[in-house]
């Protein structure tokens, strides 16, 4: 492709768009649209698509995926202009990882970003749980799965911790929503991605007791647990997206407390959603020092300094 560079460094893709050639390429893909739009408004999806995964921390896998997907379709459309089939893929997945390490928001992500891509007709995410599928008698559970699958119509529909599926055995009513699920991924007229979600070790061994469902499943993503850097990197977006910084004892208060809990809590860890928590927490807490010292210039106001972070103090004297 002269329009594009495609590189592959260890052993991830990148797509480059040469933007010279633009205007060729744009004039190349006006003649057939399989997807709709003109390949200039599909450059725009990459842009859009590259700066949207820039505010993730690592997640490589994650963006690597979403690159391909992105140089499939393109080039699906040159096959179509060259008199080549053009393919459809299953694109369902599994996500392993433990608590807060961005399953929900990758979903999300994936479910807007499939739909500027014309993968999804709506690019809507519903995430349901065992007890919006499994219902009480024989036959509710068919019909309630069927709902929510016709909601989930156009966009993603993300189960979270759908080993409890397999909660009960063959007997369980949970058999009867992956069956129900099974049929739908097997109608190809279903516009619709499915992920299901949940901690590493129980994913495997609900795959492991259904035989049937790994192949329907292409892809796996696995969501490590943060390191500390990275917990401070995430802190920092979310931070920055707040309109806050840490100021330099703050950092270090910061690094050390999350090195501390993540060390003792070990597994049970909830990563992101531990950083957003400890962020929202030292915000209120900077609030009331700030109406104690009077200052509400615009330094003070967007910095967080490491008493902040003294939760217990704060707690004790709010506003005395
Ligand atoms: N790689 C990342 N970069 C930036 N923010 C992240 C990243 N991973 C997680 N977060 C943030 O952490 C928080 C928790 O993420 P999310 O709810 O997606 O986790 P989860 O894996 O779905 O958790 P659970 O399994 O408990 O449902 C969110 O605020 C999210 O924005
Ligand atoms: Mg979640």
């Amino acid at each position: 492709m002269k329009n594009t560079t495609v590189t592959r460094s260890k052993g991830q893709i990148n797509v480059v768009l040469n933007r010279e050639n633009k205007r060729d390429k744009e004039s190349l893909y006006r003649k057939e649209q399989p997807f709709g739009n003109t390949l200039a408004e599909k450059h725009e999806v990459l842009e859009r698509m590259e700066k949207e995964l820039s505010s993730l921390v690592g997640l490589n896998d994650v963006k690597q995926l979403l690159k391909e997907v992105y140089a499939w379709l393109y080039i699906n459309n040159c096959r179509k202009e060259n008199g080549l089939k053009s393919s459809r893929q299953s694109l369902h997945m599994i996500f392993k990882g433990n608590p807060g390490t961005g399953k929900t928001t990758v979903a999300r992500l994936i479910a807007k970003l499939f739909h500027e891509m014309e993968v999804l007709s709506k690019g809507h995410l519903i995430e349901v749980e065992r007890a919006d599928l499994v219902g009480e008698y024989i036959g509710h559970t068919a019909q309630k799965t069927r709902e929510v699958l016709k909601k989930a119509l156009g966009g993603v529909l993300f189960i979270d911790e759908a080993y409890s599926l397999a909660r009960g055995g063959e007997k369980d009513f949970g058999k009867e929503a992956i069956d129900t699920l099974v049929k739908a991924m097997e109608d190809q007229q279903h516009d619709f991605i499915l992920i299901l979600a949940g901690y590493g070790r129980e994913m495997d061994y609900f795959l492991s007791l259904n035989p049937g469902l790994p192949s329907r499943f292409p892809i796996t993503i696995p969501f490590e647990d943060y390191s500390t850097e990275e917990l401070m990197e995430i802190s920092e977006i979310m931070l920055a997206e707040r309109e806050y910084q840490l100021s330099r004892q703050g950092e270090q208060k910061v690094r050390d407390y999350l090195r501390r809990i993540k060390g003792e809590q070990g597994k049970t860890f909830s990563n992101g959603r531990f950083v957003r928590n400890l962020i929202e927490q030292a915000i209120r807490t900077q609030a009331v020092r700030l109406l104690v010292e009077g200052k509400y210039d615009r330094q003070s106001l967007s910095t967080l300094q490491a008493e902040d972070f003294d939760f217990e103090k704060s707690r004790v004297q709010p506003f005395s």
